[in-house]
């Protein structure tokens, strides 16, 4: 074996792996919101040479020699995130977070001193791990008040090293609740105030928040990890501008690979960037930022904008669909790429039906939703996204079968509905006409393959 021993030659088991996840990918209908099918230029970028070199510090302020090829992609980068986000002229753009939770722990360390306070949305209703998560270990989600003041067991770093509050979405109409949000805001006064999340399928008024963050003092952080790239065609408003920082990840609806934009200030760029390195990263994955350079280029094509509206149709047409078979959608509908659909009206609820979903080839997860009162491990919801059957080429008619074949798959193990987890799962496995839905979706990939 050599250094140039092609994989399935040198590692016949990873080489496996690879190829059976391959087949997966192409035989399913990959529905978690936050995934998407990255082009094989982005993915060329991300396999390339970049990967081996260090490149600690920014453009031309490096602490290792060689990298000039390096600093000419970081800039790249940098002024095509600028120009796709629309940033003011006086702000500046950070690309070498490794991730969504470690672009907003940078913001965190940048922006506050351990202690202070943070307040961010409920992760139960929506929000993220990241904003600032603790619970109490084996309680329900608390349901009956509109502030969360955490738990005893602070899962997240954010909670074991600021004081985090949070406020959930209206009872009601299952939408923020402005004036609740200023309230709390004024009765906890937070250094930072923050939205976005995981499974809010509606717009956010930023003006309005950013308007409660000055009120209090507060800095104001909206993370768009989910809409980014709905945000960067213009489909969905953009907080950029508005809020003093704006962070995302790169991997969802911006389809640019894996990783993390963060927009901010010039002044409050310098601190995020002190805060990355040295404050909690080595290197850079130059290999990623180059897939996000490339994917960044892709989202500025006129194309692009026409995949953006085709993601929030087919998310909207797909909640259509789902209400003929008398499936509650949480909150009446859907602005963005993601569905979130309340379940407890179903004798089969978001953990066993996903399962049964995926034997059936339709790939959705399990979630939490406004006014949960189970386990997030076992909740009520199921959250579904169309950004990659949309890059996939599917559209309205397509929205239609899944909707059936989610009835279909729903009725058929509402039978089963008491039984525990592992003698549902062994139902499911055995069931002909769960077997015949997977056949039947396996064709209509067929109609719309992946390219590797
Ligand atoms: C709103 C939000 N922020 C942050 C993240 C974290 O991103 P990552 O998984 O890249 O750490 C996610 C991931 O789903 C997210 O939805």
């Amino acid at each position: 074996m050599t250094h140039t021993t092609s994989l399935s030659q040198s590692d016949a088991q990873v080489a496996r792996i690879i190829s059976l996840e391959e087949q997966r990918q192409q035989d399913k209908l990959s529905m978690i919101p936050s995934e998407n099918f990255f082009s094989k230029a982005v993915r060329e970028a991300v396999g390339s040479v970049l990967m081996h070199k260090y490149a600690e510090g920014n453009v031309k302020k490096r602490y290792y020699e060689g990298n000039q090829y390096i600093d000419e992609l970081e800039l790249l980068t940098i002024e095509r995130a600028k120009k796709l986000f629309r940033c003011p002229p006086d702000w500046g753009v950070n690309v070498q977070a490794l991730a969504g939770s470690n672009a907003n722990l940078a913001v965190y360390l940048a922006l506050l001193e351990i202690g202070d306070t943070m307040m961010g949305m409920y992760l139960p209703d929506g929000g993220h791990l990241s904003h600032g998560w603790s619970h109490e270990p084996k309680g329900a989600p608390d349901s009956s008040d509109l502030v969360y003041e955490g738990g005893s067991a602070k899962v997240n770093i954010s909670s074991k090293i600021f004081k985090t509050v949070q406020y959930k979405t209206s009872p009601s109409t299952q939408l923020f609740d402005y004036d609740e949000v200023e309230r709390i805001a004024m009765q906890y006064k937070p250094k930072l105030l923050i939205t976005g999340g995981t499974a809010y399928p509606r717009e956010i008024d930023y003006r309005r928040m950013k308007a409660i963050a000055r009120k209090v003092g507060a800095y104001y952080m909206a993370d768009i990890a989910h809409e980014a790239g709905l945000i960067a065609a213009g489909v969905n408003s953009s907080p950029v501008g508005i809020a003093d920082v704006v962070t995302m990840t790169t991997h969802k609806t911006l389809r640019s690979g894996r990783g993390a934009i963060i927009l901010a200030s010039d002044e409050i760029i310098k601190k995020i960037n002190r805060a990355v390195l040295p404050g909690m990263q080595g290197g850079p994955f130059n290999n990623n930022i180059a897939g996000i350079c490339v994917g960044l280029g892709e989202a500025m094509e006129y194309s692009f904008t026409t995949y953006a509206w085709q993601v929030v149709r087919n998310a909207q047409y797909l909640c259509r669909e789902l209400e003929k078979f008398d499936f509650k959608i949480v909150s009446g509908g859907t602005d963005k790429h993601l569905v979130l659909i309340d379940l407890t009206n179903k004798a089969v609820l978001g953990k066993k039906f996903a399962r049964a979903l995926d034997y059936a080839g339709i790939v959705a997860n399990y979630n939490t939703m406004p006014q949960e009162t189970r386990s997030p491990a076992d909740p009520s919801a199921l959250r579904m996204g169309t950004p990659w059957l949309t890059t996939r080429g599917m559209k309205e008619g397509e929205m239609v079968h899944i909707a059936a074949w989610m009835n279909r798959v729903m009725v058929v193990c509402s039978a089963w509905g008491e039984l525990d987890f592992k003698e549902f799962e062994e139902r499911v496995a055995t069931s002909f006409e769960i077997m015949q839905i997977a056949s039947e979706v396996k064709e209509l990939c067929g109609r719309f393959p992946l390219e590797f």
